[in-house]
């Protein structure tokens, strides 16, 4: 069965219909269907229609057995944000059973009770392929007709092992919350974050980059999806990649264990209205040979900005925001003051079309900008956001912060952005202290707060522009594109080369 026919295979299945009817437990559907050659019907308790005894007592059914437990949940969404999730998880080993993903409002009434064990209404059968690196199975099935006003709860696995049942949050028409942060790694500052987010319970989170550094050593994934299910498993989390996944066969660890929406590791979507974009920035690029790449996704960006551009004078949205691992501009130490690569390539466009916020990681620190534009202060310019604190590690300010710079610092962290209105309200929490101690019990600290308003409809309109053709966005494409691989190159050999 392909894994299209796999995720329109029909939604509860004869057995699960007459446990149902017989109002056995759901929780039982594993055990049943785990006992393998026994027929599945053994185990319920009804009397043979004329049979000449009554039948034996049936003995209890023996606990499942998970031998292939779910590990390293995440959700996500590859669609429509408001109406579909996308759960993505592990098996260890490379055989796997059919797996599922089971899922159901969280309805008015329900306490805790009802939301562990009542029966779920819908059942999705997950696709498979095979982990990047490991010996595992990367589960992905998604959950679809969502409404948009309920949370949703649900459990994934197969007979031979289940996933506690989490609960998503609903997706909210108007005001909501995201969090943003990236350069994650594995610290303890990295699991400050993921508890400091999971207690603040947006609505969905963004990691831009940098997710788990395992640089080529996979199992590393392993344990960054184990450091991350508290969180990944209650919320949706939405990612781009950054340079440190390129080392993972060129992005093939992080294409084989996230779910995302496109199929060219960059994408946009709505969600409430604001429309986000999430570039790779070139994280990927692969010598000459991600030219081609490269300049497509310039140009997926010009056409996706230059739409959102018109519906934000139309009215129909009301903030574009960028998301990508690289600062164009930045105050670290040794990579100031710009990644002139992005600034030649990409920040014209981001500034042709009035995009209200870049959010990015890369470099570790804290960092955001007044509205500016090709490293100047300007008031109809973007607001870059940099928050490489996610945990990996902290590096250097320079002495003489940019007037461009709004604030800087070295704290780890996450910022979170409510979205309400006309306002993108954003407070910046550190886990840390001045001095880079852990903070205690989970305790979170504001480091910084500001806002951003909507662009009025006169400045909205002015940004309604027509896209450009690939020979008038692009016309130095190939010799941008040999400088940006030696650069990248000698990144990667561990040289801090300003103006390269
Ligand atoms: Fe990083
Ligand atoms: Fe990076």
């Amino acid at each position: 069965m392909s894994s299209s026919e796999q995720l329109d295979a029909p939604n509860i299945d004869p057995l699960r219909r007459r446990l149902l009817r017989v109002g056995a437990s759901f929780a039982a559907l594993p055990l049943l269907v785990s006992c393998g050659s026994e027929s599945p019907d053994s185990a319920i308790d009804e009397p043979e229609p004329g049979g000449p005894t009554e039948p034996a007592p049936q003995p209890p059914t023996p606990e499942p057995v998970a031998t292939l437990p779910p590990r390293g949940l995440h959700a996500s969404w590859i669609d429509d944000p408001t109406s579909t999730r996308t759960l993505t998880w592990f098996t260890d080993g490379t055989r796997a059973p059919d797996s599922y993903l089971e899922y159901g409002p969280v309805e008015n009434g329900m306490n805790d009770t009802d939301i562990a064990s009542a029966p779920f209404p819908q059942r999705t059968l997950a696709s498979r392929q095979a982990t990047y690196g490991v010996e595992a199975i990367t589960h992905t099935a998604t959950a679809t007709n969502l409404a948009p006003d309920k949370a949703v709860r649900y459990r994934v696995g197969s007979a031979e092992g289940w996933s506690a049942v989490h609960v998503l949050p609903a997706a909210p028409n108007g005001r909501f919350r995201f969090a943003h942060f990236g350069d994650h790694a594995l610290s303890e500052f990295s699991k400050a974050v993921v508890a400091g987010v999971a207690a603040r319970a947006p609505d969905f989170a963004i990691i831009a980059g940098d997710l788990s550094y395992a640089n080529g050593d996979q199992p590393v994934w392993d344990r960054y999806f184990d450091m991350l299910e508290p969180l990944a498993a209650r919320l949706p989390v939405m990612t781009c990649p950054g340079n440190h996944e390129a080392k993972d066969g060129g992005g093939e660890g992080y294409r084989s264990r996230l779910s995302m929406p496109g199929e060219d590791d960059h994408y946009g979507f709505d969600y409430g209205r604001v429309h986000f974009y999430l570039s790779t920035g070139g994280s990927l690029l692969d010598g000459l040979a991600g030219a081609g790449a490269l300049a497509a996704e310039l140009l997926a960006i010009e056409l996706d900005l230059a739409r959102a551009a018109l519906r934000r004078a139309r009215g129909e949205i009301d903030f574009i925001v960028f998301v990508q691992h690289y600062t164009i501009w930045t105050s670290e130490d040794g990579r100031d003051p710009a990644n002139f690569t992005l600034v030649a390539l990409e920040e014209q466009i981001l500034l042709r079309y009035g995009v209200d916020l870049l959010l990015v990681g890369h470099d570790h620190i804290y960092e955001r900008s007044k509205p500016m534009a090709y490293g100047r202060p300007f008031a109809n310019g973007y607001v870059q956001l940099t928050q490489g604190g996610g945990g990996q590690t902290l590096y250097e300010l320079v002495d003489d912060i940019a007037d461009w710079s709004a604030f800087a610092t070295l704290r780890y962290g996450f910022s979170e952005l409510e979205v309400d209105g006309d306002t993108i309200r954003i407070t910046s929490y550190a886990v840390d202290d001045e001095q880079n101690r852990p903070l205690p019990n989970g305790e979170l600290r504001v480091i910084d707060q500001f806002e951003i308003r909507a662009r009025g409809t006169f400045a909205s309109a002015a940004f309604a522009l027509p896209a450009r053709t690939r020979k008038q966005l692009l016309p130095e494409i190939d010799a941008v594109v040999r400088h940006t691989a030696r650069r990248n190159a000698l990144h990667d050999a561990g040289e801090h080369l300003p103006w390269l």
